[in-house]
């Protein structure tokens, strides 16, 4: 046996010696080395030899094994240096050729919109918080004064999971996790995808943006919703900027309102923007239901607060003048790179 280990290792060095090409080295590799080589197979051999002969056999062979894999990678090495040396003479590179233009992205007119109203806000004081897109029905709904029955659920066409867990369809439910979490008082803005089962057109989608705020603090009167929104309107659509009030109903709101801004392009002349009314509707807003900050464990003897829900595409639409709403959702570079 010995003598036939000596021949395999002579033989395999002779063919590496050989060899030109790289896969060639590796045929010879799996021919002495592989699981089904020579080699291996010798070491198969072993079991009929005595047990004094055996561990001295397997060391030759282990040895030779060695042998062959210095000199499998010295061959190795000695071919790629060859195969660059000759790639280096042969080869042309036209350095003056123009580059390929790399293709920088664009922020998209949500996140510029976005981040205008997170400056505002946070220049007032306010931290941003995100909740989960995945939401309880009682976040969603139940903690917002809005019961299993209440017809203001049939407005949200709501994408259920199951019977107790949504898509969340406002981003109101972020304001029931601020509160129960404890802290007072609360100024927060909390940005964030909601999603309802709308049918896609130049002002739906089944997937938007909101940006929710509260403030919970003792003595939080609807003067102070009104300054703060006003100054919000001023801060994003420019100095002359007016607001005004419109009763309305929210559920978790008491009393309510929708806010309208003075249409920033004709400056409340009226035009095809603010089709002639010289208003914009922007946003929904009021003062925090007692009920619901008692459902959050909130004393409303003592704290009152204000809360508000702004539509982030709208922003985005308004301010950029962008007419339809599916054009914010093709992520056409083209389209991106004017704003
Ligand atoms: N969540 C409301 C909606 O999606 C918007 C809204 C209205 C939020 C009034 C508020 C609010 O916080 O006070 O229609």
């Amino acid at each position: 046996m010995e003598n036939k280990l000596k021949e395999l290792k002579e033989e395999a060095l002779k063919q590496i010696e050989a060899s030109e090409a790289l896969d060639k080295l590796n045929e010879i590799r799996v021919a002495y080395l592989g699981k089904k080589g020579e080699l291996t197979a010798l070491l198969k051999g072993m079991k009929d030899l005595s047990s004094e002969e055996r561990p001295k056999f397997g060391q030759l062979v282990n040895d030779a094994r060695k042998v062959i894999e210095e000199k499998l990678e010295e061959s190795k090495n000695r071919l790629a240096s060859v195969i660059r040396e000759e790639q280096l003479k042969t080869e042309v590179i036209d350095v003056t050729l123009p580059a390929k233009k790399s293709n920088v992205g664009h922020r998209h007119p949500n996140m510029i919109a976005l981040e205008e109203v997170e400056r505002i806000f946070i220049g007032m004081g306010y931290e941003v918080v995100e909740g989960p897109e995945i939401e309880y029905d009682y976040y969603n709904f139940e903690a917002l004064n809005i019961p299993a029955n209440h017809p203001a659920k049939d407005e949200q066409d709501t994408f259920y999971i199951n019977d107790k867990i949504l898509l969340r369809t406002q981003t109101s439910p972020v304001q029931v996790r601020e509160m129960e979490k404890g802290k007072l008082p609360i100024r927060m803005i909390a940005p964030g995808r909601v999603f309802r089962s709308d049918e896609v057109d130049a002002t739906h989608s089944p997937s938007f943006h909101q940006i929710e705020g509260l403030v919970i603090d003792k003595n939080i009167t609807f003067a102070d919703l009104k300054g703060t929104l006003a100054e919000f309107a001023k801060e994003l659509f420019g100095p002359q900027t007016k607001v005004k009030f419109r009763p309305h109903h929210f559920p978790f709101t008491e009393p309510s309102a929708e806010v309208d801004v003075t249409c920033f392009k004709c400056g409340g002349k009226g035009c095809r923007m603010c089709k002639g009314s010289g208003w914009i509707e922007i946003l929904g807003c009021g003062m925090v239901h007692p009920h619901v900050l008692e459902m959050s464990k909130i004393d409303p003897k003592e704290y009152t607060g204000f809360a508000f829900g702004v539509g982030l595409e709208r922003i985005a639409l308004l301010k950029y003048e962008i007419d339809d709403m599916r054009l914010l959702y093709e992520n056409d570079i083209r389209f991106l790179k004017q704003f």
